[in-house]
Parts: structure tokens; sequence; C-alpha cells
């Protein structure tokens, strides 16, 4: 079953916004924390905030191989050593969704290695990926990563390696949030 969560941005939360960086495209607006929370229905509470909302769904291009690999390595959310988090919102291009299926896993895995790169990131790097494309919001993907402070370089090595592939060629518009957790988990 599919789950839903909203982004919460406002004066107080889980996270501490510690900057908001627009690398393509509109950025968002400043705030100071971020919650993120099972959606319901409703009004923003703060109306100086943003909210984003994204679904957990099914994976469209990993093969069993790949999830097998991913399944080995991969460690989930809420890790007490993982006190530095980055939410990167992202949109693709009319082009890419032009795209068959098959065009767009070969863009993705056999020219871009997404996956390949990223499995070298694992286990340091937690990652959640949400879909947004169909709720109508303005980012297709809300990706979300959890990482130790020491790990945070390596984290931005990931990013710039998967920037300069060609699947990036189809990102229209990127935001980079990085946040600290204001809690222990
Ligand atoms: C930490 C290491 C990472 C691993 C192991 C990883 C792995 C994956 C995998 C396996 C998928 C495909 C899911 C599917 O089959 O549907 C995927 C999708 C995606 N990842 Fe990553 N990833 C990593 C890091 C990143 C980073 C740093 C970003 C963003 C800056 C990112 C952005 C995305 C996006 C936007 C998608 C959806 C692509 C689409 O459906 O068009 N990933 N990732």
């Amino acid at each position: 079953m599919a789950s839903t969560y909203a982004f919460s941005a406002g004066a107080h939360g889980d996270w501490r916004i510690s900057s908001i960086a627009a690398y393509r495209g509109a950025g968002l607006a400043p705030a100071e924390a971020l919650t993120i929370h099972p959606w319901e229905p409703g009004p923003i509470d703060d109306p100086t905030s943003w909210r984003l909302l994204g679904t957990v769904s099914n994976l469209r291009y990993a093969t069993r191989d790949e999830v097998a690999g991913l399944r080995a390595r991969q460690e989930g959310l809420d890790r007490r050593q993982a006190t530095h988090a980055a939410l990167i919102p992202i949109k693709k291009s009319a082009a890419w969704w032009d795209l068959a299926q098959d065009d767009r896993r070969a863009i993705f895995e056999e020219t871009s290695q997404h996956t390949a790169i990223g499995m070298e990131y694992l286990p340091a790097i937690a990652r959640r990926l949400h879909h947004s494309r169909d709720l109508g919001e303005p980012f297709d993907f809300l990706t979300w990563f959890e990482f130790a402070p020491a790990d945070e370089p390596a984290f931005d090595r990931l990013l710039a390696r998967l920037r300069a592939t060609r699947e990036w060629d189809f990102v229209e518009r990127e935001v980079d949030v990085r946040l600290v957790r204001t809690e222990p988990v």
C-alpha cells in the first residue's frame, strides 16, 4: 500500500534547515525547520511555509539483481548517527516523460549508471524516494537522504557524479535542502 508523506516547512520541526540552494530552476522559500509526516488533507498552518507531497511507490527501473544488491547493502532511515539529511526535490523535463519506459531505463542505468554509482555510497547514505508527479505537485520526485556528519562530503561527491550524467540533462528543476536533526532518534 502506497504511503503519502508531507514535507512541511515552517518555524518549528523535527529537522532544522541549514541551507536551501536552487541547483537548477526556481528555488524554495526560506524556512527554519521541516517535519515529515503522513499526509492528511487540510490547510497549511503557517502561511509563510511550503509543503511538498510525495508517495513511496513501487520500483520502476531496478532489475532483480540490482534490487538484491540494494537490499544487501542499504540501511533504513532513523539511524541514531545519521543526524544530517538532504531533501532534494527534482522535476524532469517533458522530453524525459515523452520517452518510452525502456529508453528511460537505458539512460538511467546503462548510460548514467545511477544505481551502480549510488551503491558505492551505501550503507553510509540511507534514502527514500517519493513520487510526486501523479499528485500534481511542482516536483516529480522528493528524494530524501540521511547520513552522519562525517559522510556529508561523500554525499556531495555522489551528487556531483550524478549531476554529471546524461540523466541529469533531463532535470529541469532541482533544489538542495540540507538539514540537521533537532531531537535525537
Ligand atoms: C545514495 C545512493 C543512491 C542509490 C543507491 C540510488 C538508487 C536509486 C535507484 C535504484 C533508483 C530507481 C528506483 C526504481 O527502480 O524506480 C533511483 C531513483 C532515483 N534516484 Fe537515486 N540513488 C541514490 C542517490 C540519489 C541521489 C543523491 C539523488 C538526487 C540528487 C537521486 C535521485 C533519484 C531520482 C530523482 C530517482 C527517480 C528517477 C526516475 O524515476 O526518473 N538518487 N535511485
